[in-house]
């Protein structure tokens, strides 16, 4: 729970910046939604000023011109299409980000080679070459331990190709015991904690400098002290982070950030390049990293190249915003990887929403229409346990408590059955039902804890139960 007092209340949250190369879908959208769901908590419990959230693209590098170059059009103008895929996206999901930061607006060119100048300047960074097998799909050099069958695991319909090219590198092996001190110690907190062993564990076999620069790729940010070399695409997008809270001047404050949000699979550059980067650059650490897991559908990834996207606008267009916010918070134990079912979005969204929290709010409003009930226009505070929950991070248990909360009040008044009692009997039965904590306390409650995951439908809730109460349209319609 949050202490007054005990700690700053300023929170900043990030997600990764995704490659602008394809619409999100539902497995690259969940650490946006994530994002939020923690975003819209704090905004609440610190105030809207208080907190910082941060989306954004990934737009230089190999693949992003390779693509552009397949449909014939300069890289900018490629991006440019696209962004506004993610915008729309975003705004369909009703995710309600403060920045969203493009990795060729000028400022974040300029400030992040101004960073990179800062490492040299440090005696952090050298000239060499590099020789080994390369994976644009991930924008990475593998090593022998990276592959299987010859190709990288996460993009096995493209070949490695086999690059030697002069490349700036930085000292990254000087920072290992600096790093293993770090995570070690939670300075910078890896969750869950089995991702902070295995990092740990692959920091001791030792680690090796890495190459900042690309010669062969010219579209990114030109090296400031050898402009024929660009800023490898990957260590100026982690810069993003950075260079986003000098968009305006009061944002500098949020630095450095409370949590970054990422996928597994990219957890060694958010820690371990990440945190050497800063240490390097003399910029204060991150609080905390929490890698997430991959959803998949039938055992396999979703990701565009296994061509096996689910969009969130597919999962609205069925379900709603807010079913849709829904099913993707529960769709796994936050951390873990989970493999959706057949037809279990289908079950959830009929058993939960419909059945569930629909069906509960229209129960009690009947009730309390039958006495002609005047509810307070008090807002509860979010559930201590909820909050607990978001805070350290279990956002699907979250939503587990709010299920069970619902499971016990339909049992309660299926028990009580109010609506059998004659209209004698009923006025005080009902008054002292729909009053108390079996009824529009709770649904109240329930409504406002429920605002960082549901905002349209809790807010929905909560009208409903101030003032005079109504029987209201149905919240999720049944699937037809
Ligand atoms: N551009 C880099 C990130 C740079 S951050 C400084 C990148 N982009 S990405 O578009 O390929 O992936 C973005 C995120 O989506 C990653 O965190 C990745 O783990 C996540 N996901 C992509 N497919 C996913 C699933 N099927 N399930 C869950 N998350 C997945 O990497």
């Amino acid at each position: 729970m949050v202490k007054l007092g005990s700690m700053r209340n300023k929170f900043y949250v990030t997600t990764p910046i995704y490659y602008a190369n394809a619409e999100p879908h539902i497995g690259s959208a969940y650490a946006t939604l994530s994002a939020d769901i923690i975003a819209r908590y704090y905004r609440i419990v610190y105030g809207k000023e208080n907190v910082l959230s941060l989306v954004g693209t990934d737009e230089h590098g190999q693949k992003i011109a390779e693509e552009a170059k397949k449909k014939g059009v300069e890289p900018k103008l490629y991006v440019d299409s696209l962004v506004p895929t993610f915008k729309d996206a975003w705004g369909s999901l009703n995710i309600d980000f403060d920045i969203f930061m493009r990795t060729t607006d000028p400022l974040h060119e300029n400030e992040a080679s101004e960073v990179i100048q800062k490492i040299f300047d440090k005696g952090n960074i050298y000239e060499g070459v590099y020789e080994g097998l390369y994976c644009v799909g991930c924008e990475k050099f593998l090593t022998e331990k990276d592959l299987v069958n010859g190709r990288c695991p996460l993009h096995p319909d493209k070949e490695p190709i086999y690059q030697k090219e002069r490349n700036y590198f930085f000292k990254l092996k000087n920072f290992q015991n600096n790093l293993i001190e770090l995570f070690e110690s939670d300075k910078v907190a890896i969750l869950p904690k089995y991702r902070k062993k295995e990092i740990l564990n692959r920091i001791r076999e030792g680690l090796e400098d890495i190459s900042i620069s690309r010669e062969g790729v010219s579209w990114g940010i030109p090296v400031p002290w050898n402009k024929s070399h660009t800023i490898y695409v990957w260590v100026e997008a982690l810069l993003n982070y950075y260079t986003a809270t000098k968009t305006r001047e009061d944002w500098g404050g949020f630095w450095p950030a409370n949590l970054h949000i990422v996928g597994k699979d990219i957890i060694w550059f958010h820690t371990v390049i990440w945190c050497a980067l800063l240490l390097a650059a003399d910029i204060p650490l991150p609080k905390v990293v929490f890698g997430h897991g991959f959803l998949t559908l039938a055992g396999q990834k979703i990701s565009k190249s296994l061509g096996n996207v689910i969009t969130p606008k597919e999962l609205i267009d069925k379900y709603g915003v807010d079913g849709t916010r829904y099913l993707m918070a529960t769709a796994a134990t936050f951390g873990e990887d989970r493999n959706i079912g057949d037809g279990e979005f289908d079950e959830k969204y009929q058993a939960d929403l419909a059945n569930g929290l629909g069906n509960l709010v229209a129960r009690i409003e009947v009730l309390a229409e039958k006495i002609d009930y005047v509810a307070d226009s008090e807002i509860p505070e979010i559930n201590p346990k909820m909050a607990g929950a978001i805070e350290r991070y279990e956002l699907d248990k979250g939503l587990e408590l709010i299920k069970s909360w619902i499971t016990g009040l339909d049992k309660y008044l299926n028990q009580e059955k109010p609506w059998e009692k004659n209209a004698s009997e009923s006025k005080l039965i009902l008054r002292t039902i729909i009053k108390g904590a079996e009824g529009i306390k709770s649904i109240k409650e329930i409504a406002s804890s429920l605002r960082p995951y549901l905002p349209t439908t809790a807010e929905e809730i909560l009208k409903r139960f101030s003032g005079e109460v109504k029987k209201g349209p149905i919240l999720f319609p049944r699937l037809v």
